[in-house]
């Protein structure tokens, strides 16, 4: 059976992906930004917009990392403004449940889905690091190993919390005098991490519970998304880890009662179009040497070095000097850092393809770091995204647009009707939830 595609606008983030230095690109701070990246996800039929979360500026070498655009607004502020101005589109957030407290999150999705009528999603992300921790009043909370057990109690609570008004609509009869019958809300959780009675006050909201999504990697994180995500945001855009990461996940299913149609995946996409395939190409090459500048890619050696590097040339060799092996230092604040396992086995690799293809720091770095998913003409992105999914690669992709925020006109224009045209794509919103959108309902109660 031909599957249908998801597809959804992430605004553009926090990182070198994020071409600011482009005479187009405009504030990732303004209100208007998310306005037109969310009515052109609309226009398009996307299911959903996506915000994802950093809670404290990056640092490295103990400055504030300044290469890439800093700073963002607060996530529910802005999808709470998004819902006024748009009718359909799904508004996912990425909320992390080591720093918050169930009652508040569940009382923000609660109020959202209100009043967007529905369209309310949750990233569930644990958060890595102790720095960004520090924001917060318990300050390096919590030790990773214990970052996605209070992720699932979180969620178990905050499930309790959107049910507590199930079978307890408000009434608001003036003849009898009663106004909501008794017991709304009422919920009384306790556990090694939350310890809460009271009633919940935000009465039962359109979806119920908000649509969840997971980022985590980890085999925890797969086994925490299996049993609690309506949708994964992952990593694995190509073809093959695409299936490979497809077929995991969705095997781990069946543990918890739940069946392949139920978790949907979505990688993160880049993409870059042309008029050809060789224009494409050719802008595609433009696009990485603006992404990483000489200077960026000095800070992303860095971070493998763990070092200072700020005195050599972007343009020429890498340094002989090893990496230094421990704690990493240098960077505060980024997850690309704990990638980076074996930092001398990394070096050893970067250095081989360097010598062999004669490639000073900046080519080296432009080579190793992420480059766009897809490349191509509207034609060739439409069959290439088509093909990738019915080959349950994905279900889908979160699409991240290179310039703020006019970076998804293009596709919007040119890909999706394209997609409409091969009949795998909606050409009308069939429901008014996100729920509906992405075909996934409220699977398990607490
Ligand atoms: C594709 C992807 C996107 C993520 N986005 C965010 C984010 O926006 N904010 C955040 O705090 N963590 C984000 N994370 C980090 C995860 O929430 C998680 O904390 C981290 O990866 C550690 O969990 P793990 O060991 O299971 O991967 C993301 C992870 C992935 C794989």
């Amino acid at each position: 059976m031909t599957k249908q595609i998801h597809l959804a606008a992430h605004f553009p983030g926090v990182n070198n992906t994020t071409v600011w230095s482009d005479p187009q690109a405009g504030s990732h701070i303004e209100f208007s930004s998310f306005v037109h990246l969310a009515q052109t996800a609309e226009r398009a039929k996307f299911d959903f917009f996506f915000l994802a979360e950093g809670l404290r500026l990056r640092e490295q070498n103990g400055q504030i990392y300044d290469l890439d655009v800093v700073g963002r607004p607060d996530t529910f502020t802005v999808l709470a403004a998004l819902a006024a101005v748009t009718e359909h589109l799904g508004l996912t957030g990425t909320i992390n449940s080591t720093f918050n407290e169930p009652y508040e999150v569940a009382r923000q999705f609660a109020s959202l889905d209100h009043l967007s009528g529905g369209r309310a999603g949750w990233n569930v992300v644990t958060s890595w690091d102790a720095f960004t921790g520090e924001n917060f009043r318990r300050g390096g909370f919590l030790p990773q190993d214990q970052r996605y057990e209070r992720a699932e109690t979180f969620m178990r609570t905050a499930w309790e919390l959107f049910d507590s008004w199930n079978g307890h609509e408000v009434l608001a009869d003036k003849e009898s005098g009663v106004y909501v019958t008794e017991g709304a809300g009422a919920f009384d959780h306790h556990d090694a991490h939350f310890d809460i009675s009271g009633r919940f006050n935000v009465p039962r909201s359109p979806q119920g519970r908000p649509v969840i999504l997971q980022a985590g990697d980890s085999d925890e994180g797969r086994e925490f998304a299996a049993a609690t995500a309506d949708a994964i945001f992952s990593r694995y855009g190509t073809l093959e880890a695409g299936q490979k990461f497809y077929t995991d996940v969705k095997r781990r299913l069946a543990k918890y009662g739940r069946t392949h149609d139920q978790l949907k995946i979505l990688p993160a996409a880049t993409f870059v179009l042309g008029d050809t395939d060789a224009d494409a190409r050719e802008r595609a090459h433009a696009v990485r040497r603006q992404q990483v500048s000489g200077q960026t890619a000095i800070k992303f050696l860095e971070q493998l070095w763990n070092r200072d590097l700020g005195g050599y040339d972007p343009d020429g060799p890498l340094p002989e000097v090893d990496p230094l092996v421990g704690e990493n230092t240098v960077a505060q604040g980024r997850a690309s850092v704990r990638m980076y396992k074996d930092p001398l086995g990394t070096a050893r690799e970067w250095r081989a393809l360097a010598e062999a293809k004669n490639l000073s720091i900046r080519e080296l770095i432009i080579e190793v770091t992420a480059r766009q998913t897809f490349i191509g003409s509207a034609a060739t992105v439409a069959d290439s995204i088509n093909e990738l999914v019915q080959a349950d690669a994905s279900d889908g992709f979160i699409l991240v647009p290179h310039v703020t925020p006019g970076g998804l006109d293009e596709f919007a224009e040119t890909v999706v009707p394209r997609l409409q045209d091969r009949g795998v794509f909606r050409t009308e919103y069939t429901g008014p939830t996100l729920r509906d959108h992405l075909g996934v309902q409220p699977f398990r109660t607490t």
